[in-house]
């Protein structure tokens, strides 16, 4: 990018957003990165975002205006319905997590943008997918919205990659664990929520059965995986579905443990919902060799490690 040429994140009120927009301004400076989400927010309130501008992802026309007003060159699209959220709509889901693609994908096309990230998940893989250390080529026949909503859409990157010659980058994101902002509507949120219950009331009623592994990972991997594989040069970049990502996997019952040695009063119960055979349905853990091998990806993060980082900032953001 030159000088002059801007990034922007779409879905930057979000649980990624919040923190990629952070990401990138230490990178770009903050009058580089423009800040995008559906809803309108007053000039207070712009004090807290920075550069911000209110769009709906499925409105081609205002979305290309911004773009080209700003000198947007790379587009970070995070704007999308997630897999809890999306069973109880699916119709919204699809037509969200597609079509705001599209829009994107085809000012690629134009020659409009010149980069373009798209988050893609594990959600991608269904109930016959090998379950441990999921291989980045595989069966995939996912179950829910949200994971169809991801499997077409890493066709359709990889499609555009291949046919008109755009650069399109992916990963297929873990379960994402954060303390600066809320996760929305996924089935791996209650590694959030667990926190900050266990902080305030001292106990947790989980939603998914007590022995539900999932691939999970700390926020700051996925920011800085995010960031790594838009920088890497595009020579390494041989995969343009979306590439495996892997951080750490556990249960609740494994993360109740881990808190129980920080807080040792912490009780769990389970009380498993809808969610429960959304997560019966993803891997356990996931071979990200791929990426560690084409663009040097490396976690950060284990259990241990993002359990204290997220108990020391969540004490601290109380304070
Ligand atoms: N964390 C997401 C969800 O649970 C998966 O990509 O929906």
């Amino acid at each position: 990018m030159n000088s002059k040429e801007k990034v922007m994140v779409v879905g930057s009120q979000g649980q990624i957003g919040t923190e990629l927009v952070v990401g990138l301004r230490k990178i770009y400076g903050a009058g580089n990165v423009i800040a995008s989400d559906i809803k309108e927010i007053d000039k207070s309130e712009q004090e807290k975002t920075g550069l911000y501008e209110a769009a709906n992802v499925l409105d081609a026309k205002r979305l290309h205006e911004i773009i080209v007003k700003h000198n947007v060159k790379e587009v970070y699209l995070l704007a999308a319905l997630l897999s809890a959220t999306a069973e109880k709509n699916p119709a919204f889901a699809w037509e969200l997590n597609m079509n705001g693609l599209f829009n994107v994908l085809n000012m690629a096309k134009e020659g409009v943008l010149s980069k373009v990230y798209w988050p893609s998940s594990i959600a991608v893989f269904g109930p016959t997918t090998p379950k441990e250390y999921t291989p980045q080529y595989t069966v995939m026949e996912p179950s829910t919205v949200y994971g169809i909503s991801k499997q077409a859409g890493e066709r359709w990157c990889e499609y555009y990659v291949n046919k008109y010659n755009v650069d399109v980058r992916s990963i297929r994101y873990p379960g994402l664990i954060g303390w600066k902002s809320a996760p929305g509507g996924g089935t791996t949120d209650y590694a959030v929520h667990i926190f900050h219950e266990a902080l305030k009331s001292g106990s947790y009623e989980c939603f998914l059965s007590e022995n539900t592994r999932l691939p999970m990972m700390y926020m700051p991997d996925a920011i800085k995986a995010t960031i790594d594989i838009m920088q890497a040069d595009s020579a390494k970049i041989k995969i343009r579905s979306s590439y495996n990502l892997a951080g750490v996997s556990f249960s609740p019952k494994d993360i109740a443990n881990e808190i129980r040695k920080h807080i040792q009063s912490f009780t769990i119960s389970y009380k498993p919902d809808f969610r429960q055979a959304i997560a019966d349905s993803w891997p356990q853990s996931i071979d990200d060799s791929r990426a560690k091998t084409d663009w040097g990806w490396q976690p950060g993060f284990d259990l241990q490690k993002m359990t204290v980082d997220m108990l020391t900032n969540l004490k601290n953001q109380k304070k």
